[in-house]
């Protein structure tokens, strides 16, 4: 070959490269992007106020008109994005799912805080329509504590939402209703 063959070629590749590199930076960028895509949802179910039992308010109809599934709600409850109710939360019934010689299960279902009562039981203390209020809103389950507890089906009112999570609900109606059939297993 000659050499400005090979010059031409040498460039050639490296144009290919760098195209290449920038292509993947785009879509890494594209990527980063797409932070909030979980299934966060603009759509957030309109749903009648009754009174509650036990707490002010109550939802009293399941907001999809079907029951959840309460293993699936477990999945939200242990979710680091949708739910992390473990993050304030400590359940017995999830802790003992966490085996200590098993990293996974470990970091799934083994780490809870503590700055907020214990799961155990609710299903005694509350009506499932006050639990679906309390995962709907907080804010207006307790509406006298100035709760830090996330309102999860309201998608908006909210400050410095990241990227592209702003307008959405953190749980689709599906998905609370999963997490009220979870809580409802919550029996001492
Ligand atoms: C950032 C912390 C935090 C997270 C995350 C959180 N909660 Fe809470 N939750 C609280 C606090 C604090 C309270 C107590 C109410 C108050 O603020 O006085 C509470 C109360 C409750 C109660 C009533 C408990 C009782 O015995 O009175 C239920 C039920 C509940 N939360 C369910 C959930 C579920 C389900 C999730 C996840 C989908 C969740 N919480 C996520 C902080 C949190």
């Amino acid at each position: 070959m000659r050499l400005r063959t090979v010059k031409v070629m040498a460039l050639a590749v490296a144009f290919a490269v760098a195209m290449a590199s920038g292509a993947s930076l785009g879509l890494a960028q594209a990527k980063k992007k797409k932070k909030c895509k979980d299934g966060e949802v603009e759509q957030v179910a309109s749903y009648q106020l009754a009174k509650g039992e036990n707490i002010e308010g109550a939802i009293n109809t399941s907001l999809t008109g079907k029951f959840g599934d309460s293993k699936t709600g477990l999945k939200w409850m242990v979710h680091r994005r949708l739910g992390n109710c473990i993050a304030c939360h400590e359940v017995t019934k999830i802790l003992e799912l966490a085996k200590p010689d098993d990293l996974k299960s470990l970091k799934t279902y083994g780490f809870h805080g503590k700055i907020a009562p214990t799961l155990d039981g609710v299903a005694d203390r509350y009506t499932e329509g006050e639990l679906r209020l309390i995962v709907v809103s907080a804010k207006k389950a307790f509406p006298d504590a100035n709760t830090i507890m996330p309102s999860f089906h309201v998608n908006e009112g909210f400050n410095r939402v990241i990227g592209d999570c702003k307008g959405l609900a953190i749980l689709s109606a599906e998905r609370v209703e999963d997490v009220v059939a979870y809580l409802k297993t919550l029996k001492e």
